[in-house]
């Protein structure tokens, strides 16, 4: 069970990280069937905070919120009045007064959903929906997830299991966080990117480095893909999208080159032509579909165990 808020991937011990997902794939396997919706969490009031954009994180958490049949506010910064210039302190006491019992937040600032937590401005848990370039903790349990799924059903963790993390890691909050759950489940990650894109103190993480995505790609278990983050970068660290594409994107040649069983992921948006060809967002060997199938069973498990929802049934 965890409790309080998910600010980090850091938050989630071994074992809370494996119960997450152990109720993930019990909640997938009830909302699979006829029935989609549960009672759980009736009378809870879940408030979706975006202010970045999103498709995926934000459509999941409210389609979880509302399979356990609380109560979603979607707020989006564009149309309200943190265009006039509005505060997150009065932003977040507005939501209090409307009685959120949970706030899911995305913000360009690395530490706004810690900063949210940390302050007396809400009583409500406090869910990190991808803050700046720091962390996105439930993309990396839905990633967990979707690896676990198709290369460990069986196993406890993911002991072993070779991921390549490939591209903009200097920019990637979905990176950090995965570098933090995977390496906590048993998973050997190597980090591959230009120079330019690894952040400084990487040799300090837990994962190998290289620059040489051809040598690499035929030892894994896992390729995920990033995307270039275009929005955050104000100079130039390439020099030519082509030149990027050569080197370090993802094609039919590479494609070729992994191993019979391997999986090839991507949080999205992609950008397609760039860090991943359309045939290979497309292969056989993608998972990039399941990943966002997946967000909605992580999402409803973290929104289920943070506001204690009623038991799912006897098999819990
Ligand atoms: N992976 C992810 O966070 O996608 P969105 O930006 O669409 O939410």
């Amino acid at each position: 069970m965890i409790s309080g808020h998910l600010l980090s991937a850091a938050d989630l011990s071994k074992e809370q990280a494996l119960n997450l997902l152990a109720t993930a794939k019990e909640l997938a396997q009830i909302t699979d069937g006829p029935n989609k919706k549960l009672p759980t969490l009736r009378g809870k009031t879940i408030v979706n905070l975006f202010f970045e954009d999103s498709t995926r994180t934000r459509i999941s958490f409210e389609t979880a919120a509302k399979r356990l049949s609380a109560d979603v506010i979607n707020f989006s910064a564009k149309g309200s009045s943190v265009s006039k210039g509005e505060s997150l302190k009065d932003t977040a006491q507005t939501l209090q007064a409307m009685g959120a019992d949970a706030v899911v937040i995305r913000h360009g600032s690395s530490g706004a959903a810690k900063r949210l937590a940390d302050t007396q401005w809400i009583q409500a848990a406090v869910i990190n929906a991808g803050d700046g370039t720091h962390e996105h903790p439930t993309q990396a349990l839905l990633d967990a997830f979707t690896i676990k799924q198709h290369l460990r059903p069986g196993s406890k963790d993911l002991s072993g299991i070779k991921v390549l993390i490939v591209g903009d890691i200097l920019h990637s909050r979905v990176a950090r966080s995965n570098i933090l759950l995977l390496t906590k489940l048993g998973a050997e990650l190597t980090l591959v990117a230009p120079p330019t894109l690894l952040p400084v103190g990487v040799s300090d993480w837990p994962v190998k480095v290289s620059y040489d995505f051809d040598s690499e790609i035929s030892k894994c278990d896992v390729v995920m893909m990033l995307r270039i983050q275009l929005e955050r970068m104000a100079d130039s660290f390439f020099p030519s999208a082509q030149e990027y594409s050569r080197r370090y994107g993802l094609n039919s040649a590479r494609l070729s080159k992994l191993a019979k069983n391997a999986i090839v992921m991507h949080p999205g948006p992609m950008n397609r032509g760039l860090e991943i060809s359309a045939e290979s967002a497309d292969d056989l060997k993608s998972v990039i579909i399941d990943q966002v199938k997946n967000g909605v069973a992580v999402r409803m498990a973290v929104l289920y165990e943070l506001l204690g929802g009623a038991p799912l049934g006897d098999s819990k």
